[in-house]
């Protein structure tokens, strides 16, 4: 196991610093502020669903780079939903989520790249360093089950204010990545007068199970039949 994948594994998150060039950067950065030009959502967002990510050469190229990445150094499968172009404010801060520490009610590997240096006045993602990513499973899951009885809930997430969290801002150098998984409590940091914070944000299925399957060519003969028996078992 090498030392990403033992972070994604302790933590549910991992910090890649300098992900890429400079050069890289300033193309990423034109395709984001061209996207949110031509196809904005309001006037700071932005997305392209996977299927639309031949538009522009510099994402693609990223994204070939990222999912590279992530096959070497992470063992879950992740399969790409879409890609949100996101420039934060501070008059776009609300005392609501995404501003607020929370959880994920659909399950999510997301990455963030920033495109400027983020520090914490500039609104930097801010992640818990001390929860379970296994017994927050159990939270989110029980609310589906009860969601008839929650319907009026926050609309995207579940609220994790619980003081027993530590929150650490993550703040990095442009060019940085962030990548974790959404049952990790975690918020958007409010972005100060005058500051902006400009990130590309890669969402990802993630799959535990199909990862297994897929990995059957890697595991030893105990493991295949492991896996074997959790397929049986699907049919029970
Ligand atoms: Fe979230």
């Amino acid at each position: 196991m090498n030392i990403i994948d033992k972070k994604f594994n302790e933590n549910g998150y991992f910090i890649k610093n300098s992900f890429i060039s400079n050069s890289e950067l300033e193309l990423l950065h034109k395709a984001f502020e061209d996207h949110l030009i031509k196809e904005p959502i309001n006037e700071n967002t932005a997305k392209l669903n996977y299927n639309e990510i031949y538009k522009y050469k510099a994402i693609n190229l990223f994204f070939k780079k990222l999912k590279k990445f992530l096959k070497i150094n992470i063992k879950y499968d992740f399969y790409l939903r879409n890609i949100w172009f996101i420039k934060t404010i501070n008059e776009n801060f609300k005392n609501d989520l995404p501003y607020l520490p929370h959880i994920d009610k659909k399950r999510y590997f997301k990455v963030f790249l920033y495109l400027n240096d983020i520090s914490e006045s500039d609104g930097a993602f801010t992640i818990a360093c001390n929860s379970s990513v296994k017994e927050n499973e159990k939270l989110r899951l029980n609310w589906w089950n009860n969601s008839l009885n929650n319907l009026h809930g926050n609309k995207h997430g579940l609220l994790m204010q619980d003081d027993k969290f530590i929150f650490i801002p993550i703040e990095m150098k442009r060019g940085s990545i962030v990548g974790f998984d959404t049952n990790v409590p975690h918020y958007a940091g409010k972005v100060e007068e005058g500051r902006v914070r400009k990130v590309l944000r890669f969402n990802f299925h993630i799959d535990e199970n199909i990862s297994r399957l897929s990995f059957l060519k890697h595991k030893s003969i105990a493991e295949v039949s492991k896996n074997l028996n959790f397929i049986k078992n699907l049919f029970v």
